[in-house]
């Protein structure tokens, strides 16, 4: 049975599950070079179909990341009461499925679908499941998790009319024990402080994070009686502070200005000010996570707990949940934003409502298209490159990175979620002082205050970092230890914690290799690793995209399949 996964909120994305393993699953813009785009996900669509060998004629249904029929209900609450507005959210509900189709007002999503692939009039009409946002969340973590049970918490800043779900699973299934509902959002309060601090919000929440470690969490009482926790699990905003729930440009209120202080334009300098109110909103939403997370944990009775939700991209916060909130082990969906409810929702309904065994644990989100080496010698022709083919790719880049090269590194499928992992990542000697200064300058063009993480062997990882076990997919924060610092001082953030990728050899054989040359050669068995892109851009994802990035930016090599490129 082949189920398609579409979502396009921002970060749109597709998604294909065949008897519930995952054949393909990408994010748009990696095809359109459109950051966060929020289009219909054409492109990646077409490309899980390829990849399956299949087309929407084979597809038993189209599972849908949102379920129109939920948000209707919630307009009448998040919106004012003025009755003027009752038709206005009417209006809205099959205007979010129009949205992406300017001036085709009469068609829906179905009609677009079935005539953009020419299936209008066949035989079998195409199925379409719209699942509820954050069932589709809690779906992309637990079914691919290696759990048979668990508990399940998905934090966001909005779904339909949920912001929050606390959930337990068993085999093929999910029950919810709990939703926090719109407005009352932990995503949406950290995304006012983003876009108060200066930046975008429902963007760069990473960066309000990498910031954090600069400040001092000073504000953190004042903020703490702005979100409150409550004694039965939940929390509650005082939305008198805030205006995301109105619609307004601005998410916060005046009263948070009075509070705190005048907001902070995109070209101004970072204040002290600034650095201690990041580092306020950090400790805020880590504190109340973790006792929405005991809430669970006690709730349930689980020892284990899958994350979901652009929350969970957090990875500090992911930290401090599973060392405080009394889990034992932990699943987090490496694609935690909403480019993952374009899988959840398919996983959704192949487990929850077909009832289909779960087959596959997530161990890799290498789920993209990949490029043969004919194909890319092809491409290295045709830009007249000089380049070298090596048979032991691996020792060939660990040896250009000892050397102080900077080197592009495009191996196999694309990463599905944000992070880098080792198949189009950017990679340095985490030994030099100068990297991050060196990257900055040549490629990323990065703030001073975001830091560079590092990938390790996994079984070198207990050595150099301290703190919740194996990270595949670079979403915890580990602690370096100190007498390691000075050894690795090109990825230790200013508090002395590091984003750690930890590489499995079972699961990724070749960077594993490439980590394990580099320990060989310099004693670190430890590789810098930034995504692929230069500033300001998307994540590469062809060939042509990555020599691309590398002639236009200050990479020093291209390790792209068997071949070594240089400058
Ligand atoms: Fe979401």
């Amino acid at each position: 049975m082949d189920v398609l996964g579409l979502n396009f909120s921002p970060d749109a994305a597709a998604a294909l599950v065949r008897d519930g393993e995952i054949l393909a699953a990408a994010t748009d813009e990696r095809f359109t070079r459109k950051k966060h785009s929020r289009d219909f996900p054409a492109a990646s669509m077409q490309y899980c179909l390829r990849h399956a060998g299949t087309d929407l004629a084979g597809i038993e249904a189209v599972a849908f990341f949102w379920n129109p029929g939920i948000h209707l209900q919630s307009f009448n609450v998040r919106l004012s009461a003025a009755m003027r507005h009752h038709a206005e959210y009417l209006y809205d509900v099959p205007n979010h499925l129009l949205a992406h189709y300017p001036g085709r007002w009469e068609e829906t999503a179905v009609d677009y679908v079935e005539q953009r692939f020419a299936l209008r009039g066949a035989a079998r009409p195409l199925r379409i499941v719209y699942v509820s946002h954050h069932h589709a969340h809690a779906a992309s973590a637990f079914f691919v998790s290696p759990f048979e049970e668990a508990a399940i918490l998905t934090v966001d800043g909005y779904g339909e009319k949920t912001s929050a779900l606390l959930g337990q699973g068993r085999g093929d299934r999910f029950s919810v024990l709990r939703e926090i509902e719109f407005p009352q959002s932990l995503g949406a309060f950290y995304a006012a402080v983003t876009q108060y601090l200066g930046f975008s919000a429902n963007c760069d929440e990473g960066k309000v994070m990498g910031l954090a470690a600069h400040g001092e969490p000073r504000f953190a009482e004042a903020l703490g009686h702005i979100v409150r926790t409550q004694p039965d699990g939940g929390f509650e905003v005082d939305l008198s502070y805030f205006a995301y729930h109105q619609e307004r440009p601005r998410r916060y209120a005046p009263k948070f200005l009075q509070a705190f202080g005048p907001d902070r334009r995109p070209d101004e300098p970072l204040e002290e000010r600034h650095l201690d109110l990041a580092a306020s909103a950090q400790k805020v939403l880590e504190d109340t996570l973790i006792h929405v997370a005991r809430h669970l944990r006690q709730a349930t009775g689980q020892k284990r707990l899958c994350l979901a939700g652009g929350v969970a991209l957090n990875c500090v916060a992911n930290s401090r949940i599973l060392e405080e909130a009394g889990f034992e082990d932990a699943f987090i969906q490496p694609a935690a934003g909403d480019n993952g409810t374009s899988l959840g929702a398919a996983l959704f309904v192949q487990h929850q409502l077909e009832g289909r065994p779960r087959r596959q644990v997530m161990t890799s989100d290498a789920l993209g298209p990949s490029y043969t080496d004919e194909e890319i010698e092809r491409e290295l022709t045709e830009d007249r490159l000089r380049f070298e083919r090596h048979d032991d790719i691996a020792a060939a880049a660990a040896e250009r990175i000892t050397a102080g090269d900077i080197i592009g590194w495009f191996q196999g499928r694309m990463e599905f979620g944000p992070r880098a992992l080792g198949h189009r990542s950017i990679l340095a000697d985490p030994r030099r002082k100068d990297v991050k200064a060196v990257l900055d300058g040549r490629v990323k063009r990065r703030e001073w205050f975001r830091p560079y993480a590092p990938s390790v062997l996994r079984e070198a990882a207990a050595e150099y970092f301290d703190g919740p076990g194996d990270s595949p997919f670079m979403l915890k924060s580990h602690r370096v230890r100190p007498e390691k610092r000075e050894a690795v001082p090109g990825i230790v953030h200013v508090d002395g914690s590091a984003r750690v990728q930890t590489v499995d050899a079972a699961v990724q054989p070749l960077f594993h290799r490439l980590i394990a040359e580099l320990g060989r050669r310099t004693g670190v068995p430890i590789v810098l690793n930034t995504s692929f892109n230069g500033q300001g851009e998307t994540i590469v994802c062809t060939v042509r995209d990555a020599l691309r990035c590398f002639t236009s930016t200050g990479l020093d090599a291209l390790a792209i399949g068997r071949y070594l490129v240089r400058k």
